[in-house]
């Protein structure tokens, strides 16, 4: 008699399938499928909504070590497909061939020099010289609200104190600061693309800035600008081309991100009643440590960068064991990384608390968020004026009604109304 056929069995995988990335749901909460990542396909090969592929690195361990290998160039000439690649940090308008020249798209020894130039006129002393300004702006803008009892706080506090206070610090006279808030809105709205009114509004800043730097050369003053434009190092300085770049990418770095802080953080806290309580109760008591642990702990559950700005392979290498080719671009992915259970204990909590809280939402390595400080500053002003003076904020609608921007780079909500008082 025949034996019966063998029958093959497939093995049946128990892993969830792999979770679609950039749709909208993934947009208003990443985290789920930045986990799956983590677990199954931690240096993960996809194409973005551009059609470019790109690897995202999903581990804190191997996102901490991307982040500081020198083989991954910040220079776009270095992306296989470069044609494709210029503009890719993700700032509109980059591309205006002027402004390209910045930190966040070159390596040493070009970087070493422009950061040194730049930090010896940005330094944490000029920061710390700035906290009267930035809480004199941050209570302007609550008074313009505070008696309507509600408020969209993207709109009317968290998109225009960076803006103010950048402009402030570099030295743009108080008359042109608006025009730089319409641009600045212009970008953050239709961000991703040189076309039509973004074009326009990066020309425009551009062309502003350039004449702005050629009269602080002539007459100059105790700004960011003056001080760029007068920083030397071993003789050298920043040519005009370089200065405006620097104070493109200053506007740009610092901007959007710091909207984002702001309003990802408060929304944060209205979610997690409790924590937010506990630091309610600690800044009416005077006590500012838990503002200070609680910013750093807001910007690792929920930070502004969700990847980092764009990395292209010098060489062939291998991260986490995965081969990447040369040329591949790499893009490393704070918000999983900072989610991270092999690094962090209980990842998915809010602990404002956390101490053992070395997260990336400022980067790594050479290129370590430069304004980290101001970020500091305003976002630590702007939490503690508002819950003290609103204490009572609280969302004016559901969660799930809450829209966010579904960028590539940055992780920000398009509006967030709010209630306060007895209305
Ligand atoms: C770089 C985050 C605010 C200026 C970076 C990087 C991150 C970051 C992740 C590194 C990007 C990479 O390696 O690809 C943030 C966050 C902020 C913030 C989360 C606010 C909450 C600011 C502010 C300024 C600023 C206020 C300046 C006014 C810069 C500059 C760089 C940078 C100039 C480039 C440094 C370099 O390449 O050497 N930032 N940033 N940032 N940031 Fe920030």
């Amino acid at each position: 008699r025949n034996a019966p056929a063998p029958v093959t069995v497939e093995p049946v995988s128990t892993a969830p399938p792999a979770p679609e990335l950039f749709t909208w749901e993934f947009a208003t909460d990443p985290y789920p499928a930045y986990a799956w990542l983590r677990e199954h396909s931690p240096v993960h090969r996809t194409r973005l909504p551009s059609g470019v592929e790109a690897w995202l690195v999903t581990r804190y361990g191997d996102a901490k070590q991307a982040l500081a290998d020198q083989r991954l160039s910040k220079n776009p000439a270095n992306h296989a497909g470069s044609a494709h690649a210029k503009g890719k940090t993700g700032i509109p308008g980059e591309r205006s061939a002027d402004l390209m020249t910045h930190l966040l798209n070159i390596d040493p020894p070009d970087h070493t020099r422009l950061r040194r130039l730049v930090s010896k006129a940005f330094t944490p002393r000029t920061v710390a010289e700035f906290a009267p300004r930035v809480q004199e702006l941050t209570d302007q803008l609550i008074d313009r609200f505070e008696g309507r009892g509600s408020a969209d706080l993207i709109h009317e506090f968290a998109f225009p104190l960076p803006i103010y206070a950048i402009c402030d610090l570099l030295g743009v006279p108080r008359e042109d600061q608006d025009d730089f808030r319409d641009w600045a809105g212009m970008m953050i709205r239709h961000g991703g693309g040189p076309r039509g009114g973004v074009a326009r509004s990066v020309k425009k800043m551009r062309n502003y800035l350039a004449e702005l730097i050629h009269r602080k050369r002539e007459d100059l003053g105790e700004d960011l600008i003056s001080n760029l434009i007068r920083a030397s190092d071993h003789g050298e300085h920043l040519t005009e081309n370089e200065a405006a770049a620097m104070a493109f990418i200053l506007l740009f770095a610092g901007f959007e991100t710091t909207v984002n802080l702001i309003g990802n953080g408060v929304y944060a806290l209205l979610r997690n009643p409790g924590q937010r309580g506990r630091l309610q109760e600690a800044l009416a008591g005077g006590d500012t440590e838990l503002l200070a642990t609680g910013v750093e702990e807001l910007l690792r559950y929920d930070g502004p960068v969700e990847l980092a700005t764009w990395r292209y392979a010098t060489e062939a290498l291998t991260l986490g064991g995965q081969e990447i080719g040369e040329g591949d671009p790499v893009l490393v992915v704070l918000a999983a990384a900072d989610r991270d259970p092999e690094r962090f204990q209980d990842p998915d909590s809010l602990d404002l608390s956390r101490r053992d809280n070395q997260h990336l939402g400022y980067g790594h390595g050479i290129h370590y968020c430069l304004g980290a400080p101001l970020a500091r500053l305003e976002a630590q002003t702007a939490l503690a004026t508002l819950l003290t003076r609103l204490p009572d904020l609280r969302l004016a609608v559901e969660s799930d009604d809450l829209r966010w921007r579904g960028g590539l780079i940055m992780r920000g909500l398009r509006t967030l109304p709010v209630e306060f008082g007895s209305v």
